[in-house]
């Protein structure tokens, strides 16, 4: 089967011809019908200190398969597997669990202990096929289409960052970076009961998708955003909610400056390094609430962003910009440095 594969530390992909796995006693094997690239696949791509970082972190072994982001058709299961079946539609969960530890125990499996990272400890998805343990497998309503699955990973992110923003209807949100998971933060908040969302970006193409969902849309490069906060905020002070998903470190120098007093921070983006923070003016004296993100609830998110998908209550297609085969690989990632929403390989492309 086609495969695309990182062989070692340096830059770029192959799509290479890899034998089909067989899934062990507790795994699926999947058809992949859609797949996507996301920020971490594009550090591996560019093999940069955030790629070095995170591969060490959950034991990388080369050559391993890329991709997390899937979803495809169960054709056959291991001997232990329950509750799963030949034909079922499923999506995967990227954070591989181990189901003992305190976090596992207490309702916060995406942040084991013992955490492995699927597409990174383990081979992904970026192929024809794909196994993966059956504890991290979410069944796809019937409705949902495999394009719609392959963005629940990254739509649940963002739906976590909403759960984590306290919002409240009629808030005013701003949402700091379109990519595709502001993208997603500014539809789940204006489908959550966000009264506005102020969606900024560097990007013209990126700030136009965002008003294509109803946001105001600025370009931050362009325009004084100061300003445009105080023409909608001015009597609370700021806006109620900020949620961070650029991982630019230049925007921390402003980023309180826009929050109302007693208002709620939640960060997505990695910036990839330290970053100096005001704790006096910017948290304390403003009575801020900070609050890190990190993947999904397990399986609360899947399940709220799931409702979200199948009442059509935001529209995953809009997101969806490329779709590639896996043969192209290389063409591919290039494009998510040309102006792109999601990427998708499907494999079905290559026959
Ligand atoms: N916390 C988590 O669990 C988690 C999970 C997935 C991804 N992430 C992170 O979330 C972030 C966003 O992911 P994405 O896929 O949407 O990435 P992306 O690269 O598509 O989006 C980032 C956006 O920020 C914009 N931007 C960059 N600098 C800016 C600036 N100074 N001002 C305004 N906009 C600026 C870019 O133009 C781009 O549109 C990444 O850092 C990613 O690593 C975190
Ligand atoms: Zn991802
Ligand atoms: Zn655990």
């Amino acid at each position: 089967m086609k495969a695309i594969i990182k062989s070692g530390r340096k830059p770029g992909v192959e799509c290479v011809e890899i034998p089909r796995p067989a899934p062990k006693a507790d795994e699926v094997l999947i058809e992949v019908k859609a797949t996507a690239i996301c920020g971490t696949d594009i550090h591996y791509w560019k093999w940069n200190d955030s790629a070095e970082a995170f591969a060490n972190q959950y034991n990388v072994q080369f050559p391993f398969v890329l991709g997390h982001e899937c979803a495809g058709i169960v054709t056959e299961i291991g001997a232990e597997v329950e509750g799963i079946a030949v034909g079922d539609h499923v999506a995967f969960e990227t954070h591989i669990y181990c189901g003992r530890c305190y976090q596992c125990r207490t309702g916060n499996a995406h942040n084991c202990q013992n955490l492995a990272i699927y597409g990174t400890s383990c081979d992904g998805c970026f192929a024809e096929y794909a196994t993966a343990p059956a504890s991290v497998c979410f069944k796809l309503p019937d409705t949902v289409s495999f394009e719609e699955g392959a963005l629940y990973e990254p739509g649940g992110v963002a739906m976590h960052a909403v759960q984590r923003a306290d919002l409240r209807p009629g808030d005013t949100v701003l949402v700091f970076g379109c990519g595709a998971i502001g993208q997603m933060v500014t539809q789940i908040m204006l489908a959550s009961g966000a009264g506005r969302v102020i969606a900024v970006d560097i990007d013209d193409y990126k700030v136009g998708m965002a008003r294509e969902y109803g946001a105001i849309g600025v370009n931050s490069a362009k325009e004084d955003l100061g300003e445009v906060v105080k023409r909608y905020t001015a009597e609370r002070g700021g806006v109620d909610v900020i949620v961070e998903v650029t991982g630019a470190p230049s925007v921390y120098e402003t980023l309180f400056d826009y929050l109302r007093p007693e208002g709620h921070v939640v960060t997505v983006a990695h910036p990839g390094k330290p970053i100096p923070i005001n704790v006096t003016r910017s948290i304390n004296t403003k009575g801020a609430t900070l609050r890190g993100v990190f993947g999904r609830r397990i399986w609360d998110t899947w399940y709220a962003f799931s409702g979200l998908v199948e009442n059509k209550k935001i529209d995953l297609s809009k997101v969806i910009t490329h779709r590639f085969p896996l043969s192209m690989c290389t063409e591919a990632f290039e494009q998510t440095g040309k102006g792109a929403g999601k990427i998708l390989f499907i494999p079905e492309l290559d026959k």
